[in-house]
């Protein structure tokens, strides 16, 4: 293995889908000593952090809870609260994030329904509706739909599994996984009947990984009350406290929390639409250069259906024989872009653009001419239009 160069001139582009790239504000807003825990700006901090995301889940109904965790730690905590073990819950077929959900939901004892995931389609609501219209006793206490599947870049409509649980006159609450979602693509939590939302730090939300947090509205909240299964750390019951060593069941993680208050005071500073709106016209300009490198005939997008192409993250799907792997390390160590690869059954299928967070068109031309770049070094035939076409796009947008 040849070694890493000592020094990257400039900058490496970061374009994983989590982590994403931290703005230089919040480097700076965690670069602080610590605090003791009687220092009431800790206290404010985390209010400052929860009312934030209250606000980024648009929700005035659901209390938010956070933990020193990450996305898998959120998963837990709607597992341990909703569903004792031996019970259900569906999980419908989103792809290698769903199929983690169930697996680690199975591990805590607990029964998963699934749906089959379609692949490059996002969750089936007829297939939602079915299932529980089946469930005659009852039993499936939860549905966990995942937002936007990071592997396979397509987004579900929540609206539409909220709408499924009601036309089937079922009683199981709706959990929505916006890990990567949140901060990229519309979400309103209390309008779309999301029960729980659930999330992470490293995404959308442009902070280092190892902050999680749920949103939980009065009805899961009762249903963790009235769930009598032992559970500690996840626990909202114990979490619903004044105190911020209690909040945090020990000592909350000070530094992470000093940059999701500058991460929100930046997200809103910007405008939450506007915000949007940046996610949506960047992610156009990459399915342009996408649309552009798969007239050569070796690339394609993931996702079937252009209205579910995620805006936070492009998985482009690779002809026979295309090493993604190579592809990546030529893309990192010289044209300074990381990438990602396929996850789960994708695993050598795929490439993943990461688009989400800190981003703005002049990175992400860099980015787009960088993969360009490699795919052209490794021998790909991408057509001559790629990169063109993703300038196009944001010069006429
Ligand atoms: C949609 C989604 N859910 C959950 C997770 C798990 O998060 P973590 O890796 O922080 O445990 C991820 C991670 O990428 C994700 O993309």
């Amino acid at each position: 293995m040849t070694r890493p160069p000592a020094r990257i001139p400039g900058r490496r582009l970061l374009h994983s889908p989590g982590p994403t790239p931290i703005p230089d504000a919040v480097l700076q807003a965690m670069s602080a000593q610590p605090m003791d825990l009687a220092d009431p700006r800790v206290d404010a901090n985390i209010a400052v952090c929860e009312r934030g995301l209250q606000r980024l889940l648009q929700t005035e109904a659901a209390d938010v809870f956070l933990y020193a965790a990450n996305g898998h730690g959120a998963w837990e905590a709607a597992v341990e609260n909703l569903a004792a073990p031996g019970e259900l819950v569906l999980i419908p077929g989103t792809g290698h994030f769903s199929e983690s959900w169930a697996v680690q939901t199975e591990a805590l004892g607990r029964t998963v329904v699934r749906t089959p995931w379609r692949e490059g389609w996002p969750i089936d609501p007829d297939a939602v509706e079915q299932v529980l219209r089946d469930d005659k006793a009852r039993a499936i206490k939860a549905v966990f739909a995942v937002h936007t599947d990071t592997a396979s870049g397509v987004t579900s409509d929540i609206g539409a599994i909220r709408r499924a649980i009601d036309a089937a006159r079922h009683p199981a609450l709706l959990v929505a996984d916006v890990v990567a979602s949140l901060g990229a693509t519309p979400f309103a939590m209390d309008e779309l009947g999301v029960d729980v939302a659930l999330g992470a730090s490293q995404k959308g939300l442009m902070c280092p990984p190892g902050v999680a947090f749920v949103g939980v509205n009065a009805a899961a909240f009762a249903a963790a009350q009235r769930n009598a299964a032992p559970r500690f750390y996840w626990d909202w019951i114990r979490r619903k406290h004044d105190i911020s060593y209690r909040k945090f069941c020990g000592t909350p993680p000070q530094n992470l929390l000093l940059g999701m208050e500058a991460a929100l005071g930046l997200i809103f500073a910007e405008g939450l639409e506007t915000v949007w709106r940046r996610h949506a016209q960047i992610a156009r300009a990459v399915h342009a250069a996408v649309e552009g490198w798969r007239e050569g005939g070796a690339l394609d997008f993931f996702a079937r259906d252009g209205a579910s192409r995620s805006v936070a993250v492009t998985t482009v799907a690779l002809a026979d024989g295309i090493d993604v792997e190579a592809l990546r390390s030529l893309a990192r160590e010289r044209f300074q872009v990381a990438i990602a690869g396929g996850l789960g059954p994708l695993t050598g299928r795929v490439l993943r653009i990461g688009h989400l967070g800190d981003c703005n068109p002049a990175i992400i031309l860099g980015a787009i001419g960088g993969i360009e770049a490699a795919l052209v070094a490794l021998g790909v035939a991408v057509g001559n239009g790629g990169t063109r076409r993703a300038v196009q796009s944001l010069a006429c947008d």
